[in-house]
């Protein structure tokens, strides 16, 4: 089977059309990548091209040695992978020891993974490691009112998991651990790739402080449904706080009752 008619690489594609049509990625911002099934790997490896040429990852990730990853290119429109998959993402390959990685499908043009690519690797493997294998997404977008809350809202993750539960009935159970925040730091590298991690191995969602968020879940729906349910909660926060702010709000122990009624865990740290 051609590798773009694969069931994988369809929904990873209209998950970039779709965020574009959101309006999380100008220009070539955000981006997007997807641990490959061993049996899809298994369907395309006719038509992957296996490379001695290998590049230093920028972060240690032995508990991904020998996988397979569906990733945007650097400086890659979403707007464009559609139209044109071979020339916008990659299929990589990670070698052994987990610290380089070759590209042996895509970016026909030539190009890298994207400039994000330690801190999709750093995710995926933490979560790769606590969800047992079920985590296979990782997912970068600029939503608008997220990143203007970062510029209002103190950088705490209190703060923000507080926020974003209470403008929205069904977010607590959603995303019931919250969300961590990343405060300011140069983007694309090891250390902003460390700190994501660090903030991964509690939540599901890490905002980066005037940049824009990070989502991490098991399949493209569930990934791309809760980066579109944080900036749907963010987008009521910033009208709330335009119109002058909360009059009233759930109340702590709806969020208890919530809680038992939909049977989830929430992290009580956030409730007091
Ligand atoms: P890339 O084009 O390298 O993916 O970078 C876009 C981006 O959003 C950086 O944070
Ligand atoms: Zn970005």
């Amino acid at each position: 089977m051609r590798i773009t008619e694969m069931e994988f690489v369809e929904g990873f594609i209209r998950v970039t059309e779709d965020g574009f049509k959101k309006g999380w990625h100008e220009r070539n911002g955000g981006n997007f990548s997807y641990r490959i099934k061993p049996e899809d790997v298994t369907a395309i490896r006719s038509e992957l091209k296996p490379s001695s040429h290998f590049t230093p990852i920028g972060v240690s990730v032995p508990n991904l040695g020998g996988e397979y990853f569906l990733v945007t290119g650097s400086g890659k429109f979403m707007r464009n992978v559609s139209l044109c998959p071979e020339d916008n993402i990659a299929i990589v390959y990670i070698d052994e020891k987990g610290e380089n990685y070759s590209i042996v499908w895509g970016l026909e043009k030539g190009g890298t993974p994207t400039s994000e690519f330690p801190t999709h690797l750093m995710n995926h493997s933490i979560k790769k490691e606590l969800t047992k294998g079920k985590y296979r997404v990782i997912y970068h977008s600029h939503p608008v009112n997220i990143i203007a809350l970062t510029f209002v809202l103190p950088l705490e993750d209190k703060v923000f998991t507080r926020a974003l539960w209470e403008m929205m009935t069904e977010c607590p159970v959603i995303f019931p651990d919250g969300v961590g925040v990343v405060p300011w730091m140069v983007p694309g590298g090891r250390d902003i790739a460390i700190a994501t991690g660090k903030l991964m191995k509690k939540y599901d969602v890490a905002i980066w402080a005037h940049h824009g968020i990070f989502c991490a879940g098991e399949d493209f729906d569930n990934t791309f449904g809760l980066m579109d349910t944080v900036e749907k909660s963010a987008e009521i926060c910033v009208k709330v706080l335009a119109m002058g702010g909360k009059r009233q709000t759930i109340p702590v122990q709806g969020f208890r009752d919530l809680a038992k009624d939909f049977n989830i865990d929430l992290a009580e740290e956030f409730l007091d």
